[in-house]
């Protein structure tokens, strides 16, 4: 693939060039050069320092006559927020902050391009139009816009076809291909907890029921800020006591939407707690948990370990179901067990 790396530095240029080639082809550009060769294939590339207005308008220049270009990469160390919101404001199509994820992001740009040129078959329209859903809703929570349910309603209903007439497995790998962070996991959770509900032959409202609750279990990251919520390490205590608000947050925005029902909002509230009392926000015990959100926990907490992260390679299936299978009483044992066939077979 060519790529056209655009800098306000001079010294990032070796080492781009150490990461990315042969394998692609790199022509640089150091911002400022107005005698530079401007080659409107591939994907650009920019590393600079958009925190200083003149860098950001000549880049605006460069942008200009790269319109033409598709895939626009921005590289923004330490997800220094107003770096990531000055990206998009100049058109990027993807913020990432460190050299693997840049290999890992060409990686699946080079996928969607066979893609889009035949070479591999699309197996789910549904993926798209479900991630857009998901961009959507975040965005308008970001935004404080009002949540529009009826969105939720229909991703999972897209998500329940594409699962139901293609298998899971399908599902998994696809989404895993083409989506990242937070919307990956949203469409890994629906998919397997639809997948499971499908499989112990729940009705279909009920598969409905649990669609939905998984569509909208993680809502409350939308509020979390960026730099922990894409955080590529461990996070520290303090940022994993913010992350741990998420499952109060998304009940609170939910709660009064006039046709939220409650065994959703259960879901939303309640999918980390574990039977044992060792779970959170509220620390509930196997009584006080519905059989609802005991499914979708496993379903989370299975999606969470197969996720494909640009950091480490996706779990295999197995492990990740040898991991569930071994957290003893904190799961219903019988529904773990009735899980296996989706882990491992579907
Ligand atoms: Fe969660
Ligand atoms: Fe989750």
């Amino acid at each position: 693939m060519f790529v056209h790396f655009v800098t306000d530095d001079p010294t990032k240029i070796p080492a781009i060039r150490a990461m990315l080639e042969p394998q692609h082809r790199v022509a640089t550009q150091l911002l400022g050069d107005k005698d530079a060769r401007i080659n409107s294939d591939g994907v650009l590339m920019v590393d600079a320092d958009l925190r200083q207005m003149d860098r950001v308008e000549q880049l605006r220049l460069v942008l200009k006559e790269l319109s033409s270009v598709s895939e626009k990469l921005f590289v923004v160390h330490n997800h220094v927020r107003s770096m990531i919101v000055q990206a998009y404001a100049l058109g990027a199509t993807a913020v990432v902050s460190r050299p693997r994820e840049i290999v890992f992001k060409l990686a699946q740009i080079e996928a969607a391009e066979r893609v889009k040129h035949g070479d591999l078959a699309v197996t789910f329209p549904e993926i798209a139009a479900s991630a857009a859903v998901f961009a959507s809703l975040f965005s308008a929570i970001r935004a404080s816009e009002p949540i529009n349910l009826s969105d939720a309603e229909r991703t999972t209903a897209q998500i329940i076809k594409g699962v139901s007439q293609n298998g899971l497995a399908a599902w998994l790998d696809d989404v895993r291909r083409y989506h990242e962070g937070t919307f990956q996991h949203c469409l890994l959770v629906t998919g397997v907890a639809v997948g499971f509900a499908l499989d112990i032959g729940f009705s279909s409202h009920d598969v409905k029921r649990l669609g939905i609750a998984a569509t909208l279990h993680d809502i409350g990251k939308a509020r979390i800020p960026l730099s922990i919520l894409d955080k590529p390490d461990r996070l520290d205590p303090g940022e994993e006591e913010i992350m741990r608000r998420h499952p109060v947050i998304g009940y609170e925005l939910l709660k009064d939407l006039p046709d939220i029902s409650p065994e959703i909002l259960d879901g939303v509230r309640h999918h980390h707690e574990y039977l044992d009392g060792s779970g959170y926000p509220d620390g509930l015990t196997a009584p006080e948990i519905p059989d609802l959100v005991r499914l979708l926990t496993i379903a989370d907490i299975f999606a969470a370990l197969i996720e494909s992260r640009p950091y480490r390679p996706a779990m295999p299936r197995q492990k990740a179901y040898e991991i569930l299978s071994g957290m003893g009483s904190k799961l219903e044992r019988p529904l773990v067990k009735a899980f296996r066939n989706v882990a491992l077979v579907a």
